[in-house]
């Protein structure tokens, strides 16, 4: 078990992310509510609150004003063993919005058309990533393992490093790297005195890392790859998202590399596939309970005779939404005997409304909707239930239980979770998952129908495969499948990382480990 490792090192993990694992919200009274979020990565790193001393460090998600925070500080650390880091309104505006959200996000899913690059929203990135470094700075100690997440934090592992290692440089290859990135940052990082040994520092990028043509495209492409490149473990998704970052380190900056990872600086940065997971018994005790049991069978009286295609996506333009709503309407108009026997219950939870590409494609989708209902709807009758809104839990799960079909059509997706929930809450209808070939998820679940979501005609005919097949197929497909989530959950995702991670020595003979 990973926690043996780490209890002979001190057993101290430091986890950061971009959003702190706990909602908060002030209401009109000015009083502060917690509550814990529910994601795959807290579910994947609960577990280890038992066996670790565990602090979890990220951004509250608003501004909080200075005289709240010894309440807020007080609450998270004591409650939920959290540290919030405090960003500016618009510095938090620039690096979420700006930098991550309309350069790197658009940039790793394929889409540099949508990529704003701008100077201001890359130096607001910079210093984000430094307050979180601050952040981390209170925390570190000798033996701990700091787990950085996600693209929102590229630069942070390479400022660790120089923190931990007492310098003010990071070596000759990127002091002017390293000039370049702090330069103009109202803002200093204070470096540790001394070394503090044995300290791991693990990345895990939650997207997918795009091939190398296009990741060159980004202007500051050599200081985000020497960001991560300071771990001692880097971890993907899949196999084709490694070796991208390994073809990018070669051609971008010159580096050796090999399967398992990137020399660098005399060290070796290690480079490993994690495919991500749920929980899958949070979905399945949920089902029992007698209120979705409940709302369970009037979904099915409501929808009875019909088949129930369920779409769950995140309204971003990486999840095909439009490719989804013209496959629907091609197998409409081919197969107009199931004009009335076919629903699709799209749900599109909102999602960085702030950004214009997600504004956009709002005006898009609603259109479509509108479109297709007008055309093949009646009185009775409507082709799309479209709801532009979240679902509590319950609902979402009643929801996913009572669908025969699946559809998820994502142009690019680094893994994609709601094809796992859905096979999840699927034990007695054992519905049929169909899966996008560019969601990491197609790469391990094996028993979905696979589809190019550009090829209208071929996701068409996978609809009908799928409102078509023989009980046994679909049977068989779904034992395949939920053996497979049930397996490789979240908790199986975050303990192999940090097993992997706490096997790793590196030059730390000095300190008494070999
Ligand atoms: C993706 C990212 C996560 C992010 C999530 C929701 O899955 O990889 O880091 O938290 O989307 O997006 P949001 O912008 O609301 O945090």
């Amino acid at each position: 078990l990973p926690s043996e490792d780490m209890a002979t090192e001190g057993g101290h993990l430091i986890v950061i992310s971009n959003r702190l694992p706990v909602t908060i919200s002030k209401d009109a009274q000015g009083e502060y509510h917690f509550k814990m979020s529910s994601g795959g990565l807290v579910s994947a790193l609960s577990g280890f609150k038992k066996s670790l001393n565990f602090t979890w460090i990220g951004w509250p998600g608003f501004f909080i004003p200075h005289k709240d925070r010894p309440i807020v500080d007080r609450r998270l650390r004591d409650e939920y063993s959290c540290q919030a880091v405090y960003l500016d309104d618009d510095v938090a505006d620039r690096h979420y919005n700006g930098f991550s959200n309309s350069i790197l996000w658009p940039l790793f899913h394929y889409h540099p058309g949508e990529m704003n690059f701008d100077e201001e929203n890359w130096l607001a990135y910079r210093q984000a990533n430094m307050q979180f470094a601050d952040a981390v700075r209170h925390h570190i100690k000798p033996g701990s393992m700091v787990w950085v997440q996600d693209y929102h934090l590229m630069l942070l592992p390479m400022l660790l490093r120089g923190m931990i290692d007492g310098r003010d440089n990071l070596g000759e290859l990127t002091l002017d790297e390293l000039s370049k990135i702090t330069e103009g940052i109202p803002f200093e990082l204070t470096m540790a005195s001394k070394r503090i040994p044995n300290v791991k520092i693990g990345y895990f990028l939650h997207t997918p890392f795009p091939s190398s043509e296009i990741y060159r495209i980004l202007p500051v492409r050599r200081e985000i790859l020497l960001g991560v490149l300071y771990c001692d473990l880097i971890g993907f998704h899949t196999y084709d998202y490694a070796r991208h970052f390994l073809s990018s380190c070669t051609r971008i900056l010159n580096l050796p590399t090999m399967p398992n990872g990137v020399e660098f600086e005399g060290r070796l940065a290690h480079v490993g596939t994690f495919p991500i997971g749920i929980e899958p018994s949070t979905f399945i005790d949920n089902l029992q309970k007698p209120g979705v049991i409940d709302r369970i069978a009037q979904l099915e009286q409501r929808f009875s005779g019909v088949k129930v295609i369920v779409g769950v996506d995140r309204l971003d333009y990486i999840k095909g939404v439009p490719q989804k709503l013209h496959a629907l309407e091609l197998f409409l108009t081919q197969h107009p005997e199931w004009i009335g026997k076919v629903v699709m219950v799209q749900l599109a939870v909102p999602s960085r409304q702030d950004v214009e590409e997600y504004q956009n494609l709002r005006s898009t989708v609603n259109e479509l909707v509108g479109r297709i209902n007008g055309r093949f709807g009646t009185v009775e009758f409507m082709p799309i239930h479209f709801m532009h809104k979240s679902l509590n839990f319950d609902e979402l799960c009643a929801l996913y239980a009572v669908s025969d079909v699946c559809l998820v059509t994502s142009t690019r997706d680094g893994m994609n979770l709601v094809s796992y929930e859905y096979i999840a809450c699927q034990q007695a209808r054992q519905g049929v998952m169909i899966l996008s070939e560019f969601a990491g998820a197609a790469q391990s679940l094996n028993g979905s129908i696979v589809v190019n979501p550009w090829d209208s005609q071929q996701v068409a005919d996978a609809i009908h495969e799928a409102v078509t097949i023989d009980p046994a197929t679909r049977a068989e497909n779904h034992r395949k499948l939920f053996k497979y989530v049930n397996k490789y959950s979240a908790a199986f995702w975050g303990s192999s990382f940090i097993r992997e991670m706490s096997k790793i020595r590196q030059g730390e003979s000095e300190e008494g480990v070999v």
